[in-house]
């Protein structure tokens, strides 16, 4: 008989079928050569029926796993919130994290961690980058065969204290790779830590002499970190995706494809012991028959594991997205938040960073041209004039502000010129959390702008608006276009958080 907590052998009427078919469309949309396809590409890649393909796709948008854009389907950001729960519940980022980013400023070389996946694949869950050490490098998430990496060869034996790994070019000319396995807490090799270096500076002979005797006390440290009782809480979902399962949905949306993928993410709350159904009905508010059918699903498309009564994920998860997400620059993030932004104000929006006292321009979406000089990415102005620079400069702790000339140069008759003027002005706009200037910059440019927060809470960039300053008041400005601003601002923050919600 089947106890109630585990499950019964699958039969298609118990699968989910719109899970299984999400999970389709989401893989082809992963795919390391995807970018935006049609829905035609969709229905070619799946064999699934356009209508099909239009309902997944629409219920995907509503959930903001996707983003559709006239023809084109896209990842959007918040895939990560699936994506990374295998990176959530595994806890190796986390956990091994700071110790590889020390290990390779100590070595000046590349550190990775690698988890196996299936028989013959082995998948990064950690890149610690320090060198070039290659023209492709491999991304969280990525897959390789387990034959053309140190790490492979790891997996396929029992552990043992004197066992390692070399790799001399095996998936690449001049990439060379050392490798231990790593043992969790029950003992067994659940991981392994590779230093990874390049035939211009070692032979593999080489490189195993100089990183070995250090990696293996390192490994000691590691196998320390994972052993160590798992107190951090399960991070906040930036999808709520059972609120959103709850939520009126209209017709067309796929309540349980929505479902699937709550139940999903909720095992990213995985601290290391696996989840039961009933942990699981309870973290999700869905009915133990709708868990248990999702789990079913998700079992047989690899991305769950069943051990008695505990289900975990299984590596596959990362690729729902993973490998491409994690590499996603600010500018591609903030991207289609400023083109909505523009739509929806009808004046020009940017992005800026600081770069030492001048603001430099990453991402732009114009309407119609108000500046003498035109801008595009990478134009740079002094930040002491513009509303962005001291949004940029409010962002830093008082001591971290850069050093100003005595008197800063006037670029229009209204420009502040003193520095203590400047100082008690920016601290003015770290207590609003906005910045508006007016024709300092240049006459007739009238510039708002609001700080974006990285997921660590840090002022990571600035986003204006910026408009003709006679188009009304400084006042009337500011009360039209700050909600809009700000919660422009809010969208790139939780896609920011999302992305590094692991
Ligand atoms: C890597 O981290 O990129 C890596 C590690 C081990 C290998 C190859 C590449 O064998």
């Amino acid at each position: 008989m089947t106890s109630p907590e585990s499950l019964p052998d699958a039969t298609d009427c118990q699968r989910v079928g719109p899970l299984e078919r999400g999970l389709a469309v989401l893989r082809v949309l992963c795919a390391p050569d995807a970018d935006r396809l049609r829905h035609s590409d969709l229905v070619r890649a799946t064999g699934l029926a356009r209508s099909t393909v239009d309902r997944v796709v629409a219920t995907l948008e509503r959930l903001d796993l996707v983003r559709v854009d006239g023809r084109e389907v896209s990842i959007a950001p918040r895939l990560m919130e699936v994506s990374g729960a295998y990176l959530r519940a595994c806890g190796i980022p986390a956990a091994l994290g700071p110790l590889t980013e020390r290990l390779a400023d100590e070595l000046d070389e590349s550190v990775s961690v690698a988890v196996p996946d299936g028989e013959d694949g082995v998948r990064f869950v950690l890149q610690t980058r320090r060198r070039r050490t290659m023209a492709v490098s491999f991304r969280i998430g990525d897959l390789l065969p387990a034959g053309r990496c140190a790490p492979g060869a790891l997996f396929a034996a029992p552990w043992s204290e004197e066992q390692w790994a070399g790799d001399d070019q095996l998936i690449e000319p001049g990439l060379i790779a050392v490798a231990l396995p790593v043992r969790g807490r029950a003992g067994r090799t659940v991981c392994a830590v590779s230093v990874v270096s390049h035939t211009s500076r070692h032979t593999l002979q080489s490189l195993k002499e100089a990183v070995l005797p250090r990696l293996r006390e390192v490994r000691t440290e590691l196998e320390a970190a994972l052993a160590a009782p798992r107190t951090e809480a399960a991070p906040a979902a930036a999808v709520d995706l059972t609120l959103a399962v709850k939520r009126e949905v209209g017709p067309g949306f796929l309540q349980s494809l929505a479902r699937g993928l709550a139940v999903l993410v909720a095992l990213g709350g995985d601290r290391g012991e696996g989840m039961t159904l009933s942990g699981l009905a309870e973290a999700t508010g869905l009915a133990r028959a709708t868990v248990r059918r999702s789990l079913l699903t998700l079992e047989q498309l690899g991305q769950v594991a069943c051990e008695g009564r505990q289900f975990r994920l299984a590596p596959r998860v990362l690729e729902l997205g993973c490998a491409r997400l994690s590499e996603l620059t600010l500018p591609e993030i903030a991207g289609p938040h400023l083109t909505a932004l523009v739509g929806r104000v009808h004046e020009s929006a940017s992005l800026v960073v600081l770069d030492g006292t001048d603001i430099r321009y990453v991402a732009r979406v114009p309407t119609v041209r108000i500046m003498s000089v035109s801008i595009t990415v990478g134009t740079r102005f002094p930040a002491y004039a513009t509303s962005m620079g001291r949004v940029l400069l409010a962002g830093l702790a008082p001591g971290e502000r850069p050093e100003l000339p005595d008197v800063l140069p006037a670029l229009t008759r209204h420009t502040v010129t003193s520095p203590q003027e400047l100082d008690s002005i920016v601290d003015r706009v770290a207590a609003d959390g906005f910045a508006l200037v007016d024709e300092e910059l240049e006459e007739g440019l009238r510039s708002l702008a609001v700080p974006v927060r990285d997921a660590r809470g840090r002022v990571v960039a600035a986003l204006n608006v910026a408009q003709h300053a006679g188009r009304g008041t400084a006042e009337e400005a500011r009360n039209a276009l700050l909600p809009a601003l700000r919660e422009a601002a809010e969208l790139i923050e939780a896609d920011l958080r999302a992305l590094r919600s692991y």
